[in-house]
């Protein structure tokens, strides 16, 4: 599997087009404010972690890209919190992406991308069974 290396981003979340809400995923758009530990982010969909400052961490699926289905013009970083039902807004976010699960596509049709989101979720659920957060060597605290 392509993307192994452990990426850290962090920064607090954005207003996006509100659309994931209305597909059933809604996203944390993410403003980053620091990247370490790979050599570059990587465009695609990934499997990781993500927290809320000194909260729990929640298996999370991320898209790195420009949303080619909805004809978008910029890159977004947008992280969709598994099991999460809480606000999205207003708060720094804590995200290590453990494994590049695969490239953005475009979809031609809604119910197409929302199916695959779906087995994304799967993937990422037993993926990162294996991965716990508590056992992600590069801790960095919280600045
Ligand atoms: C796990 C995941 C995978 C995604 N994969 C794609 C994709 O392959 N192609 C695409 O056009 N958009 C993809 N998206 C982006 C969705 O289209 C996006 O979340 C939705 O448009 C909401 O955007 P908004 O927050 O700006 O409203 C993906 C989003 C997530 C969370």
């Amino acid at each position: 599997m392509a993307g192994s290396r452990l990426v850290h981003l962090c920064g607090p979340v954005q207003h996006g087009d509100a659309r994931g809400r209305t597909l059933g995923f809604p996203t944390a758009n993410i403003r980053v404010e620091s990247v370490s530990g790979g050599d570059a982010l990587a465009p695609g969909v990934w499997a990781g972690w993500a927290r809320w400052k000194h909260g729990p961490w929640y298996m999370a699926v991320v898209n790195v890209g420009m949303r080619p289905t909805f004809g978008g013009e910029t890159c977004t970083i947008e992280a969709h919190l598994i099991d999460y039902l809480g606000d999205l807004y207003g708060r720094t976010l804590e995200l290590r992406l453990v494994a590049r699960l695969r490239d953005e596509c475009r979809f031609d049709r809604i119910e197409a991308l929302v199916k695959q989101i779906q087995a994304d979720v799967e993937q990422a659920r037993t993926l990162l069974a294996r991965r716990p957060a508590n056992t992600l060597t590069e801790v960095e605290k919280w600045r």
